[in-house]
């Protein structure tokens, strides 16, 4: 049993999508792989599934209520707390293999039930990284359905509707600081920024305009347009006290090449990305400036099967 799931990157509105407001994010071509073999005692990478490492697989274990035990085994492509979806990609891989002995993948079933996952191990969440981990391809979060709709997701009184949406090919620079941020702890930092500041709630509220805006400005391919959200989209994050010096840093030294960059993902560090039509010296610049950088493009694969 083994099957494999990208990582994501989030061109725009995370955060706000946490409440409920629209976002867009797309596959990458950096995969998590997880195999699955029946021992004599349950194991992750040769080590107890107890160890807070494999919480998400323990987790998972748990949801599909396997018969073990198992040797899992976790090879992936995706930084960890980078921003880029690495738990979503484990957790939508392990669902996988752990799902692929009773028969085909069911990518719905497997987005649910990974959300579920995320939810107990990280606490407040939404289904964006789970879902585009599922599906692969480019992934539009709305308010209400409409055409291109995949499925949606429920959880206490919000309910996200995840679209198919195409994107044009177009290439990004990711920019890492190295520094590793948990996602859970800046989500809930969010929340309560938002109960009591009036500003974060207006700047959750736009976030969720410009990612509308955005998506429009990509699909014509007016880039400067796309660019300019971006960049006023990494100020947001940054009113909402998810930014950091690093990402700042590799911001500016992107920009001068690209049409636009913010960051993505979570952030408290993480990584960043820029839209450009000349990814190599914008990854030169981001370099220079200290972080590390790599030219991704949309990965239509979701979760499958492997071997
Ligand atoms: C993390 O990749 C995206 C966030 O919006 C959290 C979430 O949606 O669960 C920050």
């Amino acid at each position: 049993m083994a099957a494999s799931a990208p990582g994501k990157l989030i061109l725009f509105g995370e955060h706000a999508v946490v409440f409920g407001e629209p976002a867009l994010s797309t596959a990458i071509g950096l995969r998590a792989e997880v195999y699955a073999r029946p021992h004599k005692e349950w194991l992750a990478d040769g080590a107890s599934l107890d160890e807070p490492r494999y919480r998400y697989v323990k987790a998972c274990v748990r949801k599909t209520k396997v018969e073990g035990p198992l040797w899992i085994e976790i090879r992936s492509m995706v930084p960890s707390g980078a921003g880029l979806g690495s738990s979503a990609a484990v957790s939508v891989a392990t669902l996988g293999a752990l799902h692929g002995s009773t028969g085909p993948l069911d990518p719905r079933t497997i987005a649910r039930e990974a959300f579920e996952v995320e939810h107990e191990v990280q606490g407040r969440a939404s289904p964006i990284d789970t879902s585009t981990a599922s599906a692969g391809g480019g992934i539009l979060v709305l308010q209400e359905p409409q055409d291109g709709l995949l499925w949606s997701i429920e959880r206490d009184s919000r309910r996200w509707f995840l679209h198919r949406t195409a994107l044009p090919p177009l290439d990004f620079v990711i920019g890492n600081t190295g520094i590793s941020a948990a996602t859970g702890p800046l989500v809930a930092k969010v929340k309560e920024r938002v109960d009591r500041d009036p500003r974060a709630a207006d700047a959750v509220r736009e976030i969720g305009v410009i990612t509308l805006d955005g998506l429009r400005a990509l699909q014509r391919k007016d880039l400067v347009a796309a660019g300019g959200l971006m960049d006023r989209d990494h100020a947001l994050l940054t009113r909402l006290g998810v930014g950091h010096s690093a990402l700042d840093r590799l911001v500016e030294a992107a920009r001068p090449s690209s049409y636009g960059a913010k960051l993505t993902g979570a952030g408290g560090g993480g990584s960043m990305v820029a839209l450009t039509d000349r990814p190599e010296p914008t990854a030169a610049a981001i370099r220079a400036a200290g972080g590390k950088a790599f030219i991704v493009r949309s990965d239509p694969v979701g979760v499958a099967t492997l071997g």
